[in-house]
């Protein structure tokens, strides 16, 4: 029997992305601080990561820390990655009861080392996990992430020592080069919150993504919003630049 989990829509998406906005908005409304609001958002990231994975979809990349959040005070950064340092302590043995497998996608480099470390450490313990792959976007930024590919194929030993190696610069070099190569391009990328923007997440990989957004407030996002998601998807008509056949 279908159902919201076992939907039987011809297609789900393998990958899905998910800018989660409206924490503050939420909080605001209703009197708190913003830091109540990312709580809140906080117990949505933990429900949709649960619905992702017993639908069965592949991949959700979760855009939990931009490149540009730096730009917020002193108290909500450190808020923030406590929350990302209590995410993974507190939902380590739901990811060993589902399979479920951390990875990180951003400048590792840049995040307080505590925060590098604890993600390194569940990213090592859940490598062997074939279930759903939860992909943080921490300290992310999509045009830095592209920098950061360019870096990588040009510290090669063959970029300094081929004459004209300019020319092996391809798309699939760089895609290669990404942070995490061997995950497929998001097919969905939901935006929440009323904002109708690409606030440079995943710019390279969602060349062909379908988008999909949502007036809902992050931290008001249920079951049945991301289940709206995917049957939206189910019902698009993806062409990758070719014509109906
Ligand atoms: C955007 O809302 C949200 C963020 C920048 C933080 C996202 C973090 C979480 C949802 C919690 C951590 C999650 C995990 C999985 C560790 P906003 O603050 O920009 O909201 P606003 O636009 O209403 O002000």
């Amino acid at each position: 029997m279908p159902s919201l989990l076992k939907p039987d829509y011809p297609r789900i998406p393998a990958h899905v992305g998910i800018i989660m906005d409206g924490n503050g908005r939420w909080a605001r409304r209703k009197n708190q601080t913003r830091t109540q609001g990312h709580l809140e958002g906080l117990n949505t990231a933990k429900r949709i990561v649960k619905t992702a994975s017993d639908m069965g979809i592949s991949f959700l990349t979760l855009y939990v820390f931009s490149t540009e959040n730096w730009k917020r005070t002193a108290e909500e950064v450190g808020f923030i990655m406590g929350l990302v340092k209590r995410y993974l302590a507190a939902e380590m043995d739901f990811y060993r009861k589902n399979r479920i497998r951390i990875r990180h996608t951003g400048a590792a480099e840049g995040l307080p080392p505590e925060i590098a470390r604890e993600i390194q450490a569940a990213c090592e313990e859940t490598k062997v996990f074939e279930g759903l792959q939860v992909i943080l976007a921490l300290n992310y930024g999509g045009r830095d992430e592209i920098v950061r590919a360019v870096r990588r194929i040009l510290g090669t030993p063959e970029a300094t020592e081929t004459a004209g190696f300019s020319s092996r610069i391809s798309e699939e070099l760089i895609r290669q080069n990404l942070d995490n190569p061997d995950v497929p391009d998001p097919d969905l990328i939901i935006r929440t919150g009323g904002e109708y923007r690409i606030s440079n997440f995943l710019l390279w990989e969602g060349a062909y993504a379908e988008y999909y957004f949502s007036d809902r407030l992050w931290p008001d996002w249920t079951e049945e919003d991301f289940a709206a998601a995917i049957r939206n998807f189910a019902e698009r008509d993806r062409r990758f630049g070719d014509v109906k056949k």
